[in-house]
């Protein structure tokens, strides 16, 4: 028999005990072992007996779980701390960990990794990325043969329900986001979906696996979608573009960029069908080509169907003595490139006012900075003032934002309105 300690026994955690007693039969013909939850720490213990659980499965404190009867601890606290405390002793008391935890994850990893490590224990983490979508365990073992491109992801379902409703709908994004929140679909705080930090997290956690190197947090650029307008859509759309919250990861010669920021992407991507609150990872590898994994990237079972695959694959490698075989795969020190650096297509709208020479003028100052312009139209036009849309060819960032800076004090210039990147049109362009 295999026991289990949980942490928290909130969303995920009450998923985990809900599934362990519902597919109990499948997990012991696939494990060859019982597996039961010994004891669970939580602090408000009506969620344990709203399970049909009673106190003697409610451990006092840490150390019950801590334990020699514990084989395995199961962390869905969430949050750095307490839950970075315990799990580090728990790898130190020798036990198997899983975990949701991307805030830590995407911080803390490498300190979780070397304790696993040192003590020759696993710690798995399917969970912190696209919830119930494998992308972890097979970035790690199925396409561990392939120079891995890149990997791109939808990794918010709150970001991109809103942004499916705007495009479909036409709404501003204050309104959807009141909408999403009305439907439980968005946190009364969506500061972490809206502003990207969530997909942050997730991007760093999946580039330090496929490129073999630690990838923080704190490392990433990010821009959030709530500078997206119904206009910008509108006008995408009629380029042949579908707007996506893209967490990005590639290797380049010079380092690894990793960046999250709203996108237009062509519509026969396969990252565009993604929508409402679904999640997709896109990864290019050398030999397998390009791959997508689909499904839902949070909620109660889809995030435990991850956390339970975990657990078994801990419980396997108990049986068999050969705990630890897969530990950090980030052996390599390769350098984030700064986004100044980075070279995108961009999709720029600006207000100018609407009479001849305005058009040369800013185009003279776009190639003066070495912006050079695959497309320009010209939009409604009010007040003697006209939408104009540039998509750029791929250009260096920082010359982009140089000849904005210029272009925003010039007399024929209304405003630089909005800056999108665009991203697949090599391989999925019209
Ligand atoms: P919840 O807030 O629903 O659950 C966390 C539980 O832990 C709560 O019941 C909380 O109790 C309890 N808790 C907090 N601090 C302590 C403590 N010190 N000791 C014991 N119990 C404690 O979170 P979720 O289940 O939604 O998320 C859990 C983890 O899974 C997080 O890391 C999250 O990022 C990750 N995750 C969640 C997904 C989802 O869809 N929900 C998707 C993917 C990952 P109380 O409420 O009383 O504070
Ligand atoms: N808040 C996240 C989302 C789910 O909207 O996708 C948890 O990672």
């Amino acid at each position: 028999m295999i026991n289990v300690g949980l942490l928290g026994c909130g969303t995920v955690g009450s998923g985990v005990v809900k599934m362990l007693a519902e597919n109990r039969d499948i997990i012991l013909q696939r494990v060859g072992q019982e597996v039961v939850i010994k004891k669970i720490l939580e602090l408000d213990r009506s969620k344990v007996y709203a399970l049909g659980l009673g106190d003697e499965v409610i451990a006092a404190s840490m150390d019950e779980i801590l334990s020699e009867d514990i084989d395995v601890v199961i962390e869905l606290i969430g949050g750095i701390e307490p839950a970075k405390t315990y799990i580090l002793q728990a790898l130190r008391h020798g036990k198997g960990v899983v975990s949701a935890n991307k805030d830590l994850i995407a911080s803390h990893g490498r300190e979780i990794f070397d304790t696993a490590a040192e003590h020759g224990v696993d710690f798995y983490f399917e969970a912190s990325v696209g919830g119930g979508i494998p992308i972890v365990f097979p970035l790690k073992q199925s396409l561990a043969g392939n120079r891995i491109k890149e990997v791109i992801g939808i990794l918010n379902g709150t970001t991109n329900y809103i942004l499916t409703k705007m495009s479909r709908e036409g709404h501003p994004y204050e309104e959807v986001l009141r909408e999403a929140q009305a439907l439980g679909y968005a946190e009364a705080d969506p500061t972490s979906d809206v502003e990207g930090f969530d997909a942050a997290r997730k991007i760093a956690i999946l580039a330090s696996i496929a490129f073999n190197s630690r990838v923080t947090f704190e490392e990433v650029y990010v821009e959030g979608i709530t500078r997206i307008t119904p206009l910008d859509i509108k006008y995408g759309r009629e380029l042949g573009y579908d707007i996506k919250l893209l967490a990005i990861a590639k290797e380049e010669e010079d380092g690894i960029l990793v960046r999250v920021h709203p996108a237009f992407i062509p519509h026969n991507h396969p990252l565009a069908a993604v929508g409402g609150v679904y999640n997709a990872v896109f990864v290019r590898g050398d030999a397998v080509d390009d791959l997508m994994f689909y499904g839902r990237g949070a909620g109660q079972m889809p995030t435990a169907s991850a956390v339970v695959g975990d657990m078994m694959e801990i419980v396997r490698n108990i049986e068999r003595n050969d705990t630890g075989r897969i530990s950090c795969t980030c052996y390599g020190e390769k350098r984030v490139i700064p986004t100044s650096s980075q070279r995108a297509k961009f999709y720029i709208r600006m207000l100018a006012k609407d009479r001849p020479g305005v058009l040369a003028g800013i185009a003279g100052v776009m190639g003066n900075h070495e912006v050079s312009l695959a497309t320009v139209l010209q939009k409604d036009t009010n007040n003697g003032f006209a939408h104009l849309v540039f998509i750029t060819h791929e250009v260096k960032e920082s010359n982009l934002r140089d000849a904005l800076t210029v272009l925003n004090g010039m007399s024929i210039v209304g405003a630089v309105e909005n800056v999108i990147r665009l991203e697949g049109v090599e391989d999925y362009g019209a």
